[in-house]
């Protein structure tokens, strides 16, 4: 496992939280999948972790939703674990959550969570498609699977970075595309692990695995041909492209740069003129391109973002 590139800073949390308001409304208000919450209503669910947690701002919701979903007064426990500290911890936390400093890679360190506060009945991870690099999603699942009971669920959730986001011909539409590969692939990470997440799922010995594709728009347009935007999601993506900015342009300097590319859809390389590594090659045409994809986000009604979101149960072999 690596650093998170992304560093931890005050700014940094405060993306993250808006990140979380991004996939909620992305999940249409509800951060539990389908099958988990049929399985929180008959009861099924109580003790909950939360791997690679960041601010602890998911356990707080979904402890929330636990709640509201249970008509008797359940004895549920949250517990995040991440392997730095979170200064919204204090905020995000209370009596039935815990907070744990704790290397997922470190597997003492996660089989004393699993004594303290499991076995576990769910099992959540979002947006680890930086800190699991390409080749260790199964040891991961592995790793969620030896934590739970036999019976419990894992739920991942990540973007897909695989496709142009706009139908657009013009190379704003796949400029994001391009940077997602290149700082995913830089760090060793793969882009595209999204749509693979069930597949490795089933590998790891999971069952009844589901996997839903949530398809985000920018904006909706009323009857009257009004637009309301979805600032939320809007504000997310220009925000996340803005704090990768930095890491895309250390990459980008990498003598192999052009390899991190290499995996790019057909369909990515044609709209960007087929030299998809000519684009982007210094701060001023990151700026450029901010601008003109933020442009196109606001114009464009087909410009979308997917999260899929994954889950299987672990049952008795
Ligand atoms: C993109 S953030 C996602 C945070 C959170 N899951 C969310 O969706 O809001 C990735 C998180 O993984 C954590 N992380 C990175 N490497 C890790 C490791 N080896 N063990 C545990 N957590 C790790 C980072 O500290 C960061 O909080």
């Amino acid at each position: 496992m690596g650093e998170y590139i992304l560093g931890y800073s005050t700014e940094e949390s405060q993306r993250l939280d808006l990140q979380h308001a991004a996939y909620k409304t992305i999940l249409g208000g509800q951060l539990l999948s389908r099958d988990v919450e049929a399985a929180a209503r008959r009861g099924e669910i109580s003790k909950v972790l939360d791997v690679g947690t960041g601010t602890g701002i998911w356990c707080h919701d979904a402890l929330a939703e636990l709640k509201a979903l249970k008509t008797d007064e359940g004895q549920y426990h949250v517990v995040g674990s991440d392997v730095a500290e979170s200064e919204q911890w204090g905020q995000h936390g209370g009596a039935s959550t815990t907070f744990i400093k704790a290397d997922l890679g470190d597997a003492e360190a996660m089989a004393q969570i699993g004594k303290d506060h499991g076995p576990f009945d769910l099992i959540h991870s979002r947006l680890m498609i930086i800190p699991i690099k390409d080749g260790q999603w199964e040891s991961y699942l592995a790793t969620i699977s030896s934590l739970l009971r036999s019976g419990g669920y894992v739920q991942l959730e990540e973007t897909d970075f695989g496709y142009s986001q706009s139908c657009r011909p013009e190379r704003e539409s796949v400029e994001p595309v391009i940077i997602a590969q290149a700082v995913a692939r830089g760090v060793g990470g793969d882009p595209m692990v999204a749509q693979r997440l069930a597949n490795y799922s089933m590998k790891s010995g999971f069952s009844n695995v589901s996997k839903t594709v949530h398809h985000a728009q920018m904006f909706t347009t009323a009857s009257d041909g009004t637009r309301i935007s979805n600032t939320v999601i809007g504000d997310w993506v220009h925000k996340s492209y803005v704090a990768l900015k930095t890491h895309f342009l250390k990459v980008r300097q990498l003598p192999n740069y052009h390899e991190l590319l290499d995996q790019l859809p057909s369909e990515v390389v044609k709209k960007a003129g087929g030299r998809p590594q000519d684009l982007l090659k210094d701060e001023a045409e990151y700026e450029d391109h901010l601008q003109r994809e933020h442009n196109v986000r606001l114009e464009d009604p087909l410009w979308h973002v997917d999260v899929v979101v994954t889950t299987g149960q672990k049952l008795a072999s």
